[in-house]
């Protein structure tokens, strides 16, 4: 990667997690998850837009003795009221999920919402087993319990962009994770 990509974006305070820290720890989760899905098949599901960074770069710390295959979701924001948390299904997977072990990658949880609403719209169509892998996790800001099986790093509730998150489509090319100088209300 050239210097160029790698220097601070002038709109972030500061880095948060750099690529270093951030390849190193994906391909940590890479080896648990290759351990706890040894002989298995495994449909990985990445949530679009903000996973497609960590699914990349999880997919290629996988073991090859994982069967997986990759598909993809996409979900609006809350269709009802924030305190319902109600997501609507914008892109639907191609495979059928029934029976399989699906594994969905996220790049954060924030409030929980969205993650509570599409886990329990595919625990409905009854898999064999459903977990979360998310590379960010924000605890303090719940408004839903939900813990997520597999988490890259705890971070504090400060607005976060970069591999893959967005400030209004802005940003999601940074190669690490940092804070931006302006947040605004939430992730
Ligand atoms: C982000 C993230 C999660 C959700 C987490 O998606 O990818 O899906 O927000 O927030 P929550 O825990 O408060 O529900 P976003 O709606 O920003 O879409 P994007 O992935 O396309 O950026």
């Amino acid at each position: 990667m050239s210097a160029d990509a790698r220097r601070i974006h002038p709109d972030l305070s500061k880095v948060l997690l750099d690529e270093e820290t951030l390849r190193d720890r994906i391909r940590e989760l890479g080896r648990e998850i290759s351990r706890d899905y040894a002989g298995r098949r495994l449909m990985v599901v990445g949530v679009l837009k903000g996973s497609v960074m960590v699914l990349a770069d999880l997919l290629r710390s996988l073991s090859p003795d994982v069967d997986a295959a990759v598909d993809f979701m996409a979900v609006s924001s809350y269709a009802g009221t924030a305190s319902t948390g109600t997501i609507r299904v914008l892109l639907d997977l191609r495979e059928n999920p029934e029976g399989r072990d699906v594994l969905v990658v996220e790049d954060i949880v924030d409030t929980g919402l969205t993650l509570a609403s599409l886990t329990e719209t595919l625990r409905a169509r009854k898999p064999r087993s459903l977990e979360v892998c998310t590379l960010l996790d924000k605890p303090d800001c719940r408004k839903i319990p939900f813990s997520p099986k597999y988490v890259g790093f705890k971070i504090p509730n400060e607005f976060v962009v970069g591999f893959g998150l967005d400030y209004e489509e802005r940003y999601r090319q940074l190669p690490y994770v940092g804070v931006l100088r302006t947040p605004s209300n939430g992730q």
